[in-house]
C-alpha cells in the first residue's frame, strides 16, 4: 500500500481550494494519524515476536499498511453529502489510518483480535467479522476500528484506525476482486464476479482445511 497523503501535488491542490484554515491545519496534523499505524504496528509485531519466542510460531505473516490520500478524505465527505469540516473527517473517514495484517491461519485471526482488544490503551469503535458473513462479492476479512491514543506533547489524543485481518489466501482473492472495479465491461465482468464467487467458496474450504491439518500436526508433535 502506498503512503499517499501530503504529497507535494496534494498540498498544491488544497491551496487552490478554498478550505478553511482550521481544516488545513487538521491536514497538517496527518502525521497523528501517521503515529496511530505506527503504534498498532508496533503492537502487533511485539505480539507476534512474543509467539516466535514462546512457542516458535509466527501468527502474522506480513502486514501492510497505508495513510488515506487528502484527496480521498474528501472524496469521502462529499459522497457523503456532508460539509467538509474537522468533526466531519473525524467522526466520518474512520479508515484514514489503514492496516491490514495477513496472517497463515484462520485462528490466527482471532487470536491476534483477542490480544489487541485486551491491551487497554486500545478500544473498539466497531467490528465485522465478513469471514463468518462474507460480503455478497463473497468478500471475507476481519475489520474492526480501534481508537489508540497518541501521546502529543499537549496530552492524549485519541484516533481511530482501521485494521483488516485476513488470511494469506483471502488476501490472494481480494487483490484478484479488487481489479474488477476498473473493469468496464459489464457481461465480461458479471461473469468474472461469478467465478470469483466460486473461488471465494475454494477459499473458505481450503483455509479451513489447511487450519486442520496444522492442528492435526500440532497435535501429533505435542
Ligand atoms: P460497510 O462500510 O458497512 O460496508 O463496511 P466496512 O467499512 O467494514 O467495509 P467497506 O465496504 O467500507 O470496505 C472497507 C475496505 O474493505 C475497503 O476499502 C476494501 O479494502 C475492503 N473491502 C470491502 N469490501 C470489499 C470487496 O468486496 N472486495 C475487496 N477486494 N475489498 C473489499
Ligand atoms: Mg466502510
Amino acid at each position: 500500500m502506498n503512503d499517499m497523503a501530503g504529497t507535494a501535488s496534494e498540498y498544491e491542490l488544497l491551496m487552490n481550494s478554498d478550505l478553511e484554515v482550521s481544516i488545513q491545519e487538521f491536514l497538517d496534523q496527518m502525521m497523528i494519524y501517521r503515529s496511530g499505524i505506527k503504534e498498532i504496528r508496533t503492537k502487533l509485531e511485539v505480539l507476534d515476536d512474543e509467539f516466535q519466542t514462546k512457542y516458535s510460531y509466527n501468527p502474522i505473516h506480513h502486514i501492510e499498511s497505508r495513510l488515506k490520500s487528502i484527496k480521498s478524505i474528501m472524496d469521502k465527505i462529499k459522497e457523503k453529502g456532508l460539509e467538509i469540516t474537522i468533526d466531519n473527517i473525524r467522526k466520518n473517514v474512520t479508515d484514514i489510518a489503514g492496516i491490514r495484517v495477513i496472517c497463515n491461519y484462520l485462528d490466527d485471526i482471532y487470536r491476534i483480535e483477542d490480544l489487541l482488544l485486551a491491551q487497554n490503551d486500545v478500544k473498539l469503535l466497531r467490528r465485522r467479522d465478513y469471514i463468518k458473513t462474507p460480503k455478497p462479492s463473497g468478500y471475507q476479512s476481519l475489520h474492526l476500528i480501534v481508537e489508540v491514543p497518541i501521546f502529543l506533547s499537549d496530552g492524549p489524543f485519541p484516533i481511530p484506525v482501521e485494521i483488516q485481518i485476513r488470511t494469506i489466501a483471502m488476501d490472494f482473492w481480494a487483490s484478484l476482486e479488487h481489479k474488477l472495479k476498473y473493469k468496464t465491461d459489464n457481461e465480461v465482468a458479471e461473469d468474472l464476479r461469478y467465478r470469483l464467487k466460486i473461488c471465494a467458496k475454494a477459499i473458505q474450504e481450503l483455509d479451513t482445511e489447511m487450519q486442520n491439518i496444522n492442528n492435526a500436526i500440532a497435535d501429533r508433535n505435542s
